[in-house]
């Protein structure tokens, strides 16, 4: 009997050509949470689910899914899922890591950049019609900050992390990181999370959200980091306290910020960070480009795949589901 699998949002129909044929596919148009598109008997009979890191696969959800057999998410975060409630029961959880280092450390980058040199104020200057001849060039016309030969604090040092110390190599920036594991990255020197904040004239954000990172810097943090420093985050709006970023900044204790992300998404407009004009926004397109998506596509149906044919997932975020190796 074929298996039935869910899939939360439309995808490129090319890409899951494959997996129609391994079982029944259910796309749903992504309007509403799971618990509310499938009836009970619908969600009963679920043995899979491909979801985006916008679709909540939380507890109470998944008490209503007794037959799931995998869940596969199109995304690195994982944080929108009940990761341990799955493993308890077995059941794998896949995500698209590596495809999407690259794409997303430049779009940190160009926060920083577009925070730094004021090129979203700039661009709003314009369209507004306030470039007038009297508000023409003068030496200390839209004065911003200078990137190169700055110093750069990377808090997580992953493989988002180090791609974007390597971009601010060719910044001439120094660099240096905190990580959690402690681990130590080439090029980059380890240093505390007190002294990274203190000492950095940009800082960027490479976490997963999790418990322990919720609210990591919070109003305290802030406070220590450098006068003058701009945050950029591209990793999960939960780690940083948005009203303490807000009142930093209106302060004037930070420069600016470049946020990809909210902590709800999408960020509502009355946010306070949207009303201070150095703080640049994009709505959580870190991983937006064409053939970045298409990988992170293809691998979440090759997670669903694998799982469907009782293989291990290629990306599994809880492979400890997997009975370890018969030793030999
Ligand atoms: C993007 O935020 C992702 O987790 O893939």
């Amino acid at each position: 009997m074929l298996r039935n699998v869910v899939i939360t949002q439309p995808l490129p129909a090319d890409r899951l050509q494959a997996l129609s044929k391994q079982c029944n596919v259910q796309v749903l148009d992504g309007s509403l949470p799971l618990s509310e598109a499938l009836s009970r008997d619908e969600l009963s009979a679920c043995h899979g689910v491909i979801c985006l890191l916008t679709d909540a696969i939380d507890s109470p959800l998944l008490e209503a899914m007794p037959n799931l057999q995998f869940v596969s998410s199109v995304s690195v975060g994982v944080d929108h899922i009940a990761v341990e409630a799955l493993t308890r029961r077995s059941i794998p959880v896949g995500n698209t890591p590596g495809v999407l280092v690259d794409t997303t450390a430049d779009a940190a980058f160009a926060l920083l950049l577009a925070a730094a040199r004021r090129v979203a104020e700039g661009d709003r200057y314009i369209r507004d019609g306030q470039w007038r001849p009297e508000s023409r060039w003068s030496p200390d016309f839209f004065l911003g900050k200078d990137v190169s030969g700055g110093t750069l604090g990377i808090i997580g040092l992953g493989a988002i992390g180090q791609a974007v110390a390597r971009r601010a190599a060719g910044f001439n920036m120094k660099v240096i990181g905190w990580t959690p594991s402690g681990r130590e990255v080439p090029g980059v020197d380890s240093v505390s999370l007190e002294e990274l904040l203190l000492r950095s004239d940009f800082v960027s954000v490479h976490l997963a959200l999790a418990p322990q990172t919720h609210n990591l810097l919070d109003a305290e943090k802030i406070a220590t980091m450098k006068p003058g420093a701009v945050l950029v985050n591209t990793a999960r709006g939960g780690i940083v306290d948005e009203s303490a970023l807000a009142a930093a900044l209106d302060s004037g204790h930070l420069y600016a910020a470049g946020l990809d992300v909210f902590e709800r998404e999408p960020v509502a407009t009355s946010s306070p960070l949207l009303r201070h004009p150095r703080v640049v926004v994009v709505p959580h397109i870190g991983s937006a480009t064409t053939l970045t998506r298409a990988k992170m596509v293809d691998i979440a149906v090759q997670n669903a795949a694998s799982a469907l044919l009782g293989q291990p997932m290629p990306h599994c975020v809880n492979p400890e589901v997997y009975p370890a190796a018969a030793p030999h």
